[in-house]
């Protein structure tokens, strides 16, 4: 971090900050301690400013002057709705990460901490994947669009650190799960939707329909941990190249195992059914958290039960306000 940054308390823009990511970020920030003295820490929903209008874009900027952004704003979905929409996912997430790096970049923002996907990484590729291979070949063909899009956001940063010496980054979440998700069936992330699923399937009394064969492998990560993560992004990493932001390879795991924990978690004794029919995406994606491990050796990642419960708890006690 520069000397001014350290001098002068950061004001902070949080964009996409009613989202999944931008909730937990809001969180550390309020009820951890995250925030230090005399920062200004400001939230952003779609509804404050649409970030694919330049117009908004900047007149959300010139309201609160930020020194510091962390952009999560996205056009996000499930692998089902990547399918079907992979032009829409493409072009509102070039203009968004457009408007808010070149905005950023014309009112004298420090730092953009900007979120890119292990999910955009070359469908063939050689395992673990790593910060290096990013634009190593064609992403998978389920979500083309919204991969492409991010994959320039690097191309963006590395372009505004030649140009401008700017230095703006970007870390690369595997998939996040928390409070706060999509909980919708189609649309939503797979812990998510799988956890809604499974509350319905119970109150039912059917059986829990699972999309696909549960046997390609993740490395979910919680909302809470992706979130004290960024913090420390924002405030101690110095790198233009991104960072991956995940557990270990070896807790990579089938879908399968997750949706046991799922079932646990909200006492489903009913039947589980693996819709094969339905497409599986990617078998996996394992990615390495060695960058990160060199940095932060020693930091603690909540165990994926303990998150899981979690998630449901929020889910069954927020149903009202959940997005289903
Ligand atoms: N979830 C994951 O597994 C995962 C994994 C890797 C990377 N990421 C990345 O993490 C970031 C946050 O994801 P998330 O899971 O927190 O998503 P999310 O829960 O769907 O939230 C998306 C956020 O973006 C805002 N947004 C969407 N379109 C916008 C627009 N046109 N203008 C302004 N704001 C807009 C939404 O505002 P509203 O609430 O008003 O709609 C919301 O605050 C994204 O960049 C995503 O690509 C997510």
């Amino acid at each position: 971090m520069d000397s001014q940054t350290k001098a002068d308390p950061m004001r902070v823009l949080v964009t996409g900050g009613s989202g999944l990511v931008g909730k937990a970020i809001e969180h550390v920030v309020k009820q951890e301690g995250g925030c230090l003295e005399g920062e200004q820490w400001t939230f952003l929903s779609s509804k404050e400013a649409n970030f694919v209008d330049l117009q908004q874009t900047r007149a959300v900027f010139e309201k609160y002057r930020p020194t510091h952004v962390i952009h999560l704003a996205a056009k996000v979905g499930g692998l089902y709705l990547h399918m079907k929409e992979n032009l829409h996912f493409l072009r509102d997430n070039l203009r968004i990460n457009d408007n808010v790096l070149q905005t950023s970049h014309e009112r004298g923002v420090t730092k953009v901490v900007s979120c890119l996907s292990s999910c955009i990484f070359p469908d063939k590729t050689t395992y673990p994947i790593d910060e290096s291979m990013i634009h190593n070949g064609p992403p998978h063909d389920s979500n083309f669009g919204y991969s492409h899009a991010k994959r320039m956001i690097d191309i963006q940063n590395r372009g505004y650190f030649a140009q401008h010496g700017r230095r703006y980054t970007a870390v690369i979440p595997t998939n996040v799960y928390g409070p706060y998700d999509n909980f919708n069936f189609e649309n939503g992330h797979v812990l998510s939707a799988l956890m809604h699923k499974t509350y319905a399937a119970k109150k039912e009394g059917t059986p829990l329909q699972v999309w696909g064969s549960g046997t390609p492998r993740r490395q979910f990560i919680y909302s809470l941990d992706v979130a004290r993560l960024f913090l420390w992004v924002l405030r101690e990493y110095d790198e233009i190249d991104p960072i991956i932001l995940s557990v270990g390879e070896e807790e990579e795991l089938p879908i399968k195992d997750a949706v046991e924990m799922i079932a646990d978690a909200l006492d489903f004794k009913g039947q589980i059914v693996f819709d094969t029919s339905k497409s599986d995406g990617q078998m996996k994606k394992t990615a390495s958290n060695a960058k990160l491990r060199r940095y932060l050796p020693d930091f603690t990642f909540t165990p994926l039960s303990e998150g899981i419960k979690k998630t449901c708890d929020w889910f069954v006690n927020n149903y009202d306000i959940a997005r289903t």
